[in-house]
This record gives structure tokens, sequence and C-alpha cells, in this order.
């Protein structure tokens, strides 16, 4: 095995187990929670990496949506240079402080994604969007703004995001939504849970509820992977869409993936 694979996955790991930040969020992210997702992305990663060296001694990377640096902290530690984008101060704190040793490969800028698209200069080799399009309503324009940014053979990349409901199954809908719940029962305030599922089943969602917010991709359909490869692919670019199983339980995360439901993709598309 490439042992670059365990090297990133050791970074996510680090992420998962030490960071301060949150017990709470990592308990709620399967993709950072669950050592055999963290390996997928961290394979992943290395093959969209390896193929932009090809082109580009040291590949330029905007991490956009980057939060506290994982992405970003990874293809550091493969060689690439990495312009971070988010929203958060709080984050990106967080990001510095992990990424302080990768020097001048690291920029970092504290804005929303689309006006940074805007003022970004020059081309860049990778562009990637980790466990974000979920939170932005309009991602087909994000994405296509995103991949305007790609010089010559750039490549878009993202990971967890959770595939357009209607697409699964009824049986994947069903171990799907049964794995969420054998989760959220011991996580507690359970009827304000149910509250929050009705309110949202009528369309109501409050703009400054954090669990509406967080819960943005559980209620809203999911992300419309059709739509997206097809305009990647309009755009020129051989898309690959990879989809797995993803789930907060630790006990349904192996279940479900022996079973091969999918619920959850990641986008890889070259130019
Ligand atoms: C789920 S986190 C993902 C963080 C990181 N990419 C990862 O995989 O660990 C989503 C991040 O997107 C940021 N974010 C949300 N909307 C944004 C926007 N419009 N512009 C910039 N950042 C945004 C949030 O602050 C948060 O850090």
């Amino acid at each position: 095995m490439d042992d670059r694979v365990a090297r990133i996955a050791s970074i996510a790991n680090v992420q998962a187990y030490n960071s301060h930040m949150v017990q709470k969020y990592v308990d709620g992210a399967p993709h950072v929670k669950h050592a055999s997702l963290r390996a997928l992305y961290s394979r992943i990663l290395i093959q969209v990496f390896d193929n932009a060296v090809r082109y580009s001694s040291i590949p330029r990377v905007l991490d956009l949506g980057a939060g506290e640096g994982s992405v970003t902290r990874s293809f550091l530690e493969l060689g690439a240079s990495v312009v971070a984008v988010d929203i958060s101060e709080y984050q990106l704190n967080e990001l510095k402080d992990k990424c302080k040793h990768y020097g001048e490969r690291l920029e970092i800028y504290c804005d929303d994604v689309n006006s940074a698209l805007e003022n970004l200069e020059g081309k860049f080799d990778v562009v990637v969007a980790n466990s974000f399009l979920h939170h932005v309503p309009d991602y087909i324009s994000f994405i296509k703004s995103s991949v305007s940014v790609l010089g010559e053979h750039g490549q878009f990349f993202s990971f967890q995001d959770p595939l357009k409901y209607r697409s699964l199954s009824h049986w994947e809908r069903l171990f799907s939504d049964f794995a969420y719940l054998s989760w959220r029962v011991f996580r507690g305030d359970i009827m304000g849970g149910v509250a929050r599922r009705l309110r949202r089943k009528k369309g109501i969602y409050l703009d400054d509820s954090v669990e509406d917010n967080s819960e943005y991709h559980v209620v809203r359909g999911g992300v419309d992977q059709d739509a997206i490869w097809g305009v990647l692919d309009g755009e020129g670019f051989d898309c690959d869409v990879i989809s797995y199983f993803s789930t907060q339980s630790r006990v349904f995360q192996p279940v479900g993936t022996i079973l091969g439901v999918k619920n959850t993709f990641s986008v890889v598309a070259v130019k």
C-alpha cells in the first residue's frame, strides 16, 4: 500500500481525535469519525495530487470552505501549495495553527467563497470542496465559478455530500434513515429533534436555527450528483462520481458498507 495513504489518513485521525473544537462535530461527521471513510478520502486525495503533480511540480490547490484545515494540511503534506478560504475566522485560526510549519506554501483568506472566487488571482491545478457543496444553496453556479479558476489539466474534487435522495432506492433510504435514527436516539433532546423534523416536513426552516443549518443536507433532498456530472461534462471535464455509504452510527457504518448501500458521494473531475 502507498504509505502516503496511511500518512494522510493519520492527519485526518488527528483531526478526529485531537481537536478541542469538538467531539460533538466529530460525532456528527461520518467522514471524520470513521477510519474507513478517512482511508477512502485519503486514497482519492492522493490520486488527485498524483495527477496534478504530473503537470506541476508544486501543484496549486484552492480549498474552498477549508474549515479547520484537514484537506489543506493533507495537500501541504504531500507537497502542494494551498490557498484556503473559509468564512469562519475561528475555523481559520485553527487551520493556521495546524499548518504553521508549511510556511509560504499556504495562503489564507477569510471570505465568502463566491467573493473569493471573483477576487483570487492566477489559475489553480486543483479546486477542492470537502464536505461543502451541501452548504451552498446554488451549488451548480458555485461549481461553474470554481472550475473557471482552474488552469489546463485542472481538477475539481469534492467529498462527502449526500446523494440526491430521489436517486436512492427505497431500501437505501430506509436503511440510511434507520441508521441515522439509531444514532440520533442516543444524542438526547429527542422531543426537540422530533419537533424540528415535523416542522421541516412542512417546509419551515429557521435561518437562525443551528440544527436546521447543520442538518441542511438531511432535510433538503441531498445534492444532485447527476446535475453536477452534467455541468462538469459540459465544461469538458472527464468526471467520475464515486458513491459510498456514510452514516454517523458506528454500528451501521460497516454494515451498510458490506451491504453495498450508497447514500453519499465524491466527485473527481479532470480536464
Ligand atoms: C462541514 S465544514 C467542512 C470543512 C472542511 N472542508 C472539512 O472537510 O473539514 C464546512 C465549512 O464551510 C464553511 N462555509 C460555509 N459557507 C461558506 C461560505 N459561503 N463561504 C466560505 N466558507 C463557508 C464553514 O465555515 C465551514 O468551515
